[in-house]
């Protein structure tokens, strides 16, 4: 299955359970990662471990360097990576404190460094991306949140959005026309990078509250922040049951 990895978005400054062995901070050619990288025991399992961003939760979604970040976890020996997102939810069956294994992706970012394949360091190459993840690693994921008693839904379209701020109520509606069921802001360019490096990517999506308009009011971050602190103990015991199973 090779080294697995796991990338952590809000709320994952750290990955609890992980018995930290050693930090690294590779060089890139694409300039520093988000975060040294962690590598440690999970389950008896050795495992990567990257906040995406950075420390102290410094770094904005559009800033976040997915280029090195994917270069150096690739480097230092990773071939499977679990994206973890925080994401609002859009339609019913998606609301706060839902688990879901995204099979889907709509890209709506715009200027980030999006590719390796841009004629410079790379030559031009259009990669397939028709299942944006890997269905070996959802697979996988589903398995180990039936094995963590954590319901999870086993589809769903991401919507990615360029942030920081979050969307219109209006922005939410056309999402909803495309065909999103969840709205993030970092699940692109991270997933495109990681099969232009040929790893095995997947992500572990956990909704923290409504998208703009689904729910009641604005959204507010006291609401945001209680979901997450309830879905950060699920997702550690879904990656536990991950690395011990495999
Ligand atoms: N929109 C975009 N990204 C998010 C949201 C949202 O509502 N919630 C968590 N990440």
């Amino acid at each position: 299955m090779g080294l697995l990895a796991v990338i952590g978005g809000s709320g994952f400054q750290r990955l609890g359970g992980l018995e930290v062995v050693s930090t690294e901070q590779p060089e890139t050619p694409f300039g520093p990662v988000s975060a040294p990288l962690v590598r440690g025991e999970l389950a008896g399992r050795s495992v990567l471990f990257l906040a995406r961003h950075g420390a102290g939760h410094r770094l904005a979604p559009h800033r976040v360097n997915y280029r090195a970040n994917l270069w150096a976890l690739r480097a230092c020996g990773a071939r499977q990576v679990v994206g973890l997102a925080a994401v609002g939810g859009i339609t019913a069956a998606y609301g706060p404190r839902v688990f879901a294994l995204p099979d889907q992706i709509i890209d709506y970012t715009y200027a980030r460094e999006h590719t390796f394949h841009d004629g410079e360091s790379h030559p031009v190459h259009h990669v397939d991306f028709t299942e944006p993840y890997c269905a070996q690693l959802r697979g996988a994921l589903r398995a180990a949140c039936e094995l963590a008693g954590v319901p999870a839904t086993p589809t769903a379209t991401y919507g990615a959005t360029q942030g920081p701020r979050l969307e219109t109520a209006a922005e939410i509606v056309r999402m909803e026309r495309d065909g999103c069921d969840l709205v993030g802001m970092t699940g692109m360019p991270e997933a495109v990078l990681a099969r232009e490096l040929d790893l095995n990517y997947a992500s572990l999506a956990f909704v923290v509250n409504w998208a703009a308009g689904k729910g009641e009011g604005a959204i507010t971050m006291a609401e945001i922040e209680g979901h997450l602190a309830y879905c950060t103990g699920q997702v550690e015991r879904i990656l536990a049951a991950l690395a011990a199973a495999s």
